[in-house]
Order: C-alpha cells, then sequence, then structure tokens
C-alpha cells in the first residue's frame, strides 16, 4: 500500500526548472481597518515559504493565486494589496502584482518576468466562476503557467474551480506544506492515543452536525464552546435564548441524547453587552438560569476542560471558545491555549481564528502541529474526500 507521502505527486514527481508555476496558495487572511496585514496573520503565508523559495531558486516564476474572503457573501477587504505588501516583508523580496488573472497583458508581463520573480494575481474569487468549477474558467487561468503546485492545503476541501479543476489542465503535484498536513494528519486519522480529546466550537450548529457527529464517534471526550455550546444549553433548558431555532435546538437535543457521556459544556459562562461593556461571569445551576446574552466560556469552564486534558494522549483543537475578537470575551481562549501549551501530549490545532490567536499570544511553536486548515483539517480527518488533493493523486483515496 501506498504512504500518503507517496500517493500524493509532490514536487519532486514535475520538471519545475525554470516553469512557470502557478503555485494556489491560501493567503485568506484578514487586514485591518487600516489596510494592514500584521505579523498575527503570518503563519498561512509562511507555511508557502518553503515551497515558494525552492521554486526561487529553481529559476522558476512564480506565480501566487489566492481567494481572500467571500465577495458577495461577507464584507471585508477583498483587495490584494494588504497581502502583497505583508509577503514583500517575509519574502524580503519584490513582489509584483499582476492586474487580472489571465489574458494577453498579463501573458506579457509574465513573459518579462525574471527567472525567480514572484508576482501574486488579484483574488481569484472575484471572478464569480471560481466559485463553481468552470472548464471555460480553469483553461483561461492555465494559460499563464506551465505547472501547477498546491499549497493551499486549507481550502482543499472547496469543489472551486483553482482548486479542484485548474489542476486536471497542468502538470500539478502537491506543495511542501501540502503534503506534511496530508502526512500529520494521515497519522493522527489512522491511529490517535487515548484518551482522545477533541475540542470544538462554531457559530452556527446546523452546519457542524456532519463534523459533530464524527468526532463524537472518534474522540473520548467532545469539549464544546463558542455558540454551539449555547444551542446545547438551550437544548438542556439552562438557557432561554430565543435566537435560536427549533431545528437547532433538536439537533442539539439528538446530539445530546446519543452522547450524553462524551459531550463536556460550560458549567459557566461569560455575559455582557456585545461591546464587552457590563461583563459577568455566570455559574449555571440546574434550572433555566440565563437570560442574557452569552459571548464567553467562565474559568470553572475552562478548568473543566483543562482537567480533562491533561489526561489525555491525543488533543485535536479547532476554534476558539468564546468571541475572541472582543478582548473582554477573549479569556476563555487565551487561558485554554496558555494551558494546552505547556502539555505534552499530541495536540493538532486547525482553523484561521485559532492560529490567529495562536500566533497573538505567541504560542503556535509550543503546538504539536498547527495545520493551517479548520474546514479542510476537520474533512480530512474525516476520511471526506478533497476535491483539491484527490486531483493530485491517483491512488490518496484508495483509488488504486
Ligand atoms: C479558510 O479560511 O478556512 C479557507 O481559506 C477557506 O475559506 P472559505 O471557507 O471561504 O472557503
Amino acid at each position: 500500500m501506498n504512504t500518503v507521502a507517496s500517493a500524493l505527486r509532490t514536487m519532486d514527481d514535475l520538471m519545475l526548472d525554470g516553469k512557470r508555476v502557478i503555485v494556489r496558495v491560501d493567503f485568506n487572511v484578514s487586514a485591518g481597518s487600516d489596510g494592514v496585514v500584521d505579523a498575527t496573520e503570518d503563519y498561512r503565508m509562511e507555511a508557502a515559504l518553503e515551497t515558494i523559495h525552492e521554486l526561487r531558486q529553481r529559476r522558476c516564476k512564480v506565480l501566487l493565486m489566492t481567494h481572500l474572503g467571500r465577495p458577495g457573501e461577507e464584507d471585508g477587504i477583498l483587495t490584494i494589496e494588504p497581502i502583497q505588501r505583508r509577503l514583500q516583508q517575509l519574502l524580503q523580496e519584490d513582489v509584483r502584482l499582476l492586474p487580472k488573472l489571465y489574458g494577453s497583458q498579463v501573458d506579457a508581463i509574465i513573459q518579462g518576468m525574471d527567472p525567480g520573480e514572484v508576482a501574486l494575481f488579484p483574488n481569484v474569487r472575484m471572478d464569480q466562476r471560481e466559485m463553481v468549477p468552470n472548464d471555460g474558467f480553469a483553461n483561461e487561468l492555465a494559460s499563464a503557467g506551465d505547472v501547477y503546485i498546491n499549497e493551499a492545503f486549507s481550502v482543499s476541501h472547496r469543489d472551486q474551480t483553482s482548486v479542484a479543476l485548474l489542476p486536471k489542465k497542468l502538470p500539478s503535484a502537491a506543495g511542501r506544506r501540502t503534503v506534511l498536513e496530508v502526512e500529520i494528519l494521515s497519522k493522527l486519522r489512522k491511529h490517535a492515543d487515548r484518551p482522545y480529546v477533541a475540542i470544538t466550537s462554531g457559530s452556527k450548529i446546523s452546519t457542524k452536525i456532519g463534523v459533530l457527529e464524527y468526532l463524537l464517534s472518534t474522540v473520548d471526550m467532545l469539549c464544546v464552546g463558542g455558540k454551539i455550546a449555547n444551542v446545547f444549553l438551550v437544548a438542556q433548558g439552562r438557557w432561554k435564548e430565543p435566537a435560536f431555532t427549533e431545528e437547532e435546538v433538536a439537533i442539539a437535543k439528538k446530539l445530546l441524547d446519543a452522547h450524553r457521556d462524551k459531550i463536556m459544556l460550560p458549567i459557566d459562562v461569560v455575559s455582557g453587552h456585545e461591546d464587552g461593556a457590563e461583563k459577568k461571569v455566570i455559574e449555571l445551576g440546574q434550572g433555566a438560569d440565563i437570560a442574557q446574552p452569552v459571548w464567553d466560556i467562565g474559568p470553572k469552564s475552562v478548568a473543566q476542560i483543562v482537567a480533562v486534558c491533561k489526561q489525555a494522549k491525543t488533543i485535536v483543537w479547532n476554534g476558539p471558545v468564546g468571541m475572541y475578537e472582543v478582548p473582554a470575551y477573549a479569556d476563555g481562549t487565551r487561558a485554554l491555549a496558555q494551558e494546552l501549551a505547556t502539555m505534552q501530549s499530541n495536540r493538532i490545532v486547525g482553523g484561521g481564528d485559532t492560529i490567529t490567536m495562536l500566533g497573538s499570544m505567541n504560542l503556535i511553536s509550543a503546538f504539536t502541529h498547527v495545520s493551517i486548515g479548520g474546514g479542510a483539517m476537520i474533512e480530512f480527518l474525516e476520511g471526506k474526500i478533497l476535491p483539491g488533493l484527490v486531483v493530485l493523486s491517483d491512488s490518496l483515496y484508495g483509488k488504486n
């Protein structure tokens, strides 16, 4: 049977020297309102640096392609310039900004690039044909390069043109970081030393049912935070929150009925105004005793998670346990990060927000592995076929 590393085509399987290489990266990081991407967001960019440096040494023209946000769905800064500026600082090299995703003007600029030069395409999601695989768009994107590298493990769960179809149009392979992610997560998928504890959160329980069911079928204890924990609290009758639908509460009830002993819920929570004003810790008794908005888990809940994690040999953490963007409600996530950072067990962390938080606390290197993927990490662990990976392999998912 193939190992994962040999199942994926890697950069060693391609003729790369001197080629125009399209590298699909995931630089989906946030810029502040001042248009600056700060160092706490570096991790995803740093993850691609090994591949970028190697390609530069091999005199390739390095053509980086990323998405940014979800145009049309979310607000935010969707222009690529803040990313270009931060990347230049990290590479200590100029990075050219290409004016379009394809076309004769782009071809001419790439033609004029020196070997080893780096260029960045505009946000690939600004073209609506990115979101659903589109053959014509894939051909247009492919015309700029000779070779395609996936250095975007974290978006490999999306069936989108530049992730799942473009690699079929060119000789393609996984970048160095993508191979590492697949190796580490495959090992965990095959075998986890027990006790195995997961910590998860999220905003909508309806989009997380699959993940929750998978985790509950795999781990010994699932610690739940974030808005999802609140739905469970409503389902238990501990919180009267009209914001959740009957369907959401029914999902939580069903999961509790099936896995009550494996689901660890907060025993105290932090409430107050959305901006952090009048924050207070509320201990949960047996009855329906909270009627205010809940934004974070309290110190006793953190202690309860830490105690179970201290006994664990494997820990997977995906998602802040509170609304960490508001400093008043970041205490739970920060305290948890501090404690987990000191443990010796196999600790795998994933998810953009969690990475940002760990980055801001300088704790990334304290964990066994910090995956650049959030959704992609969990879907990979779940054994789902990732459209961006399956095209880089004939056997990763057991086809041969
Ligand atoms: C992420 O930030 O998790 C990835 O970049 C994927 O982004 P998406 O959820 O908008 O597809």
